[in-house]
């Protein structure tokens, strides 16, 4: 069967020319010990909170982003941190390279967030739906469709996983280099997160399920 990862040498998305490894992954020896990070916040999971300014809220659409993490055997991973970062409701980022000038940066909205799985792999994420951004890719220019960066590590150090999850319906997926380099369907399919109207938070919240399995 295929593998549904993409190589780490896609030419179509320009970027990885630079980022994709020379030379042959180094193993590693031990892959015991546990994860040293400092303490999570009691609003890390919550970027609707976690940079607001007091009294303040971020633009846009609210979300709850729920799911399981699971091994390839489908046994929940607790103890997974789950890192998030995403551009704001305008598609903006607080970073010094983002130079879109279209829409202003969000002053109660970081961006970022991360939590850990629960005993049962379940983890959840407050935030805003991102807008959709324009980039350059080599010569090309282009539109990623909305997307939240996802960057997954444990229960121990040799168990990374970063990745990207869109939104069901957005027409910029078919058309986007980076998605195209996922090799198979199947692995599209599984970066799509479907709208999930079982999870119901308030009138004005829409909730997404996207699961996620760890080598
Ligand atoms: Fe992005």
């Amino acid at each position: 069967m295929p593998s549904p990862h993409p190589p780490a040498l896609t030419p179509g998305y320009r970027s990885s020319l630079l980022r994709a490894p020379a030379r042959p992954p180094v193993a590693l020896q031990a892959e015991d010990g546990g994860l040293p990070f400092a303490p999570l916040g009691a609003l890390d999971h919550d970027l609707l909170r976690n940079a607001a300014q007091p009294g303040g809220r971020p633009i846009g659409e609210r979300l709850l982003v729920h799911g399981f993490v699971r091994d390839t055997g489908g046994r929940p991973l607790p103890g997974v941190l789950i890192e998030l970062w995403q551009a704001n409701a305008g598609g903006r980022y607080r970073h010094p390279r983002d130079g879109y000038e279209a829409t202003p940066l969000d002053p109660n909205f970081g961006g970022a967030g991360r939590t850990l799985t629960d005993r049962d792999g379940r983890y959840h994420f407050m935030t805003v739906k991102p807008g959709p951004y324009p980039w350059r890719n080599g010569p090309d220019a282009g539109w990623r469709p909305a997307h939240l960066h996802f960057s997954l590590i444990g229960p121990r150090w040799g168990r990374r996983l970063v990745t990207q999850m869109y939104f069901e319906g957005d027409p910029l997926i078919a058309a986007c280099p980076i998605v195209a380099t996922l090799p198979t369907d199947e692995g599209r399919r599984a970066l799509i997160a479907q709208q999930d109207p079982d999870a119901f938070v308030a009138h004005d919240h829409r909730a997404y399920r996207f699961d996620l399995v760890l080598k």
